[in-house]
């Protein structure tokens, strides 16, 4: 099926756009009515990712309600541990938290790497209601964690602060550490091939905990997984976002990925400096500029976009959307960005 809006693929390849295409990381979520009401029907957040037809109603929504030009899958990066054997809860108020958490050898012995269509089956079939439902009307975008993040998540069993205990794993075992890192990179592969399958049109990497470990740390327990992931996805664009990665981003810019995802702590400029002319950038605007009045939020989408003119960009936050944000700011944002094409014409 063709579709009817495809900036934000030629957007990630390089390819000329007639104006710079907009999404929101956490667009389909607790900032909408509408979301909240599917939510409130179920027992929780599990069960609507869980359940295809809601997942995709969801996943809609902020196309039919905000504009943006692409659907992320509503899912969670939570779903690859627990298909590999490491089930969770959904804590309300509080966030995610697992009963059993990886400490030894033999708990990574028994970790699986899943069959996707029999484990996952539930998110490729919400991304193949939502094609259908959406009838090419933007493209979809599927994700994972990064291999680094679900790592965290195994060892810790919820947040953290610090995430001392995962650190701490990479410092006193780190071969034992390599080998979870292996079978999470196996697994996120075969998902993220198979959410390609499904019709994802495009691919996000989430790292969100990048910005604790050290450049030498970063290279040998996260980026060379990443790479990996990377060199395996060659059928759609693929997004990195290491959130706090900043001093990552010169070896990011070697990744074979199309597009790099910009916190707000990292400068424009610098960052294609650092980067290269190669890669697409995204972001990046702090989500807390949201709280600002709507003159203030046209102001600060156009300083963003003004540093980022002339060079590959898709616009995003730097980091999801809080769920707090009036949903009229949000359309402040999209819409900004959408008026900025008439400014450059
Ligand atoms: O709109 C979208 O972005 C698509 C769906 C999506 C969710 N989680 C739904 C969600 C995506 C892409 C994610 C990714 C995710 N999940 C990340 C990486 C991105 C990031 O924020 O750094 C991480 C670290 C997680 C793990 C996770 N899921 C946490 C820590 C929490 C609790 C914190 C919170 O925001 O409440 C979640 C819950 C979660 N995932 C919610 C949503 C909409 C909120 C729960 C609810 O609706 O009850």
């Amino acid at each position: 099926m063709s579709l009817q809006n495809d900036l934000i693929l030629r957007a990630a390849k390089g390819e000329k756009v007639e104006r710079t295409p907009v999404w929101l990381m956490r667009q389909a979520g607790r900032i909408l009515k509408e979301y909240r009401d599917v939510r409130e029907k179920l027992s929780g957040f599990k069960e609507l990712v869980e359940t295809p037809e809601l997942a995709a109603e969801v996943t809609i929504q902020p196309v039919d309600i905000l504009g943006v030009d692409a659907a992320i899958i509503f899912s969670d990066i939570l779903v690859i541990p627990e298909a590999m054997g490491l089930t969770y809860q959904m804590l309300e108020n509080k966030g995610p938290w697992f009963e059993k958490t990886i400490k030894s050898q033999a708990d990574i012995d028994q970790l699986i790497i899943p069959n996707p269509y029999e484990k996952l089956a539930y998110t490729l079939d919400a991304i193949k209601i939502t094609k259908k439902e959406l009838n090419g009307r933007v493209p979809v975008i599927g994700f994972a964690g990064a291999p680094w993040t679900i790592f965290s998540y195994m060892i810790e069993g919820s947040g953290s602060k610090t995430f001392s205990k995962a650190k701490k794993m990479l410092y006193t075992e780190p071969a034992m550490s390599h080998v979870l890192l292996d079978k999470i990179t196996q697994s996120t592969i075969l998902y993220l091939k198979a959410q390609v399958a499904s019709g994802a049109d495009m691919v996000q990497v989430f790292d969100s905990w990048a910005g604790i470990l050290s450049p030498a740390q970063y290279q040998e327990f996260s980026l060379k997984y990443i790479s990996q992931i990377c060199d395996a996805i060659p059928e759609v664009p693929v997004t990195v976002f290491a959130k706090g990665a900043f001093f990552a981003r010169e070896e990011m810019g070697k990744l074979k990925c199309n597009t790099i995802g910009l916190d707000w702590n990292m400068d424009i400029a610098e960052s294609r400096k650092l980067i290269g002319a190669n890669k697409t950038l995204q972001g990046n605007l702090d989500p807390c500029a949201l709280y600002g009045s709507f003159a203030e939020i046209k102001k600060q989408t156009n300083v963003m976009l003004d540093q980022f003119k002339g060079s590959r960009h898709i616009a995003n936050l730097g980091h999801g959307l809080y769920p707090d944000t009036n949903p009229d700011a949000v359309r402040c944002f999209i819409e900004s960005v959408k008026e900025y094409k008439s400014v450059l014409a």
